[in-house]
């Protein structure tokens, strides 16, 4: 079963679409990196082949578990990807936000665009939605940077929270509620 495909959301530094099969070898090439791989959860695939990517961009993001992924078209490549999934039952009301942009095209803003217009989609879109929340690494500066200029605050630590490279690490969680 795949979920129905999210919109394209049309920035002004970058496109945020559903991924095709066509996107796997860009996005392989950005995803294969130590860099983007130490601050993303531990089954993010290392090395990141083009069958994992190919696998990604068919069923792989499609998958209703995955909620809506989003690839981040920068010219006319996939750089990166952008998720919104919604826990299930009687935590509907809440849904994680994840992200990753490839090395090349850090720190151009890039990746704050596509937070805000998947935070502004997922209000505007999901009504059940009251609360968006991003599970950070500590020591990943420059992802929380990018949530609190999404207007997400930090709202836990979580120490011993997670296993990233066979080592107990810590994590911080950041959220933004639906104003009332
Ligand atoms: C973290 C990541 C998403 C940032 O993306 P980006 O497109 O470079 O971020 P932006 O350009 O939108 O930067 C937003 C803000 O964060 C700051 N920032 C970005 N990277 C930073 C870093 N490594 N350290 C400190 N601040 C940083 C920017 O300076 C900017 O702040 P400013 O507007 O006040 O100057 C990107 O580095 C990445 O994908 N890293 C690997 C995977 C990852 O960490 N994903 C997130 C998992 S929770």
């Amino acid at each position: 079963m795949t979920a129905a495909s999210p919109p394209t959301l049309q920035g002004s530094l970058c496109t945020l679409r559903p991924l095709t099969l066509n996107d796997a070898p860009s996005l392989q090439r950005h995803a294969d990196d130590e860099a983007v791989w130490r601050n993303l959860f531990e089954g993010f695939p290392r090395p990141y082949t083009l069958v994992d990517a190919q696998a990604w961009c068919s069923t792989g993001s499609r998958a209703p578990a995955m909620g809506h992924v989003w690839g981040i078209e920068v010219d006319d490549q996939i750089v990166g990807c952008i998720s919104l999934r919604p826990d299930a039952g009687w935590l509907r009301c809440n849904a994680e936000v994840g992200y990753w942009i490839g090395q090349a095209f850090w720190r151009r803003g890039i990746t704050s665009e596509a937070l805000a217009r998947v935070t502004a989609w997922a209000w505007a879109n999901r009504p059940e939605l009251m609360r968006l929340y991003a599970p950070i690494f500590a020591w990943n500066e420059g992802s929380q940077a990018v949530a609190r200029k999404c207007g997400y605050f930090l709202e836990a630590q979580l120490r011993c929270s997670a296993i990233k490279d066979g080592r107990v690490i810590d994590r911080v969680q950041y959220a933004a509620l639906r104003s009332r």
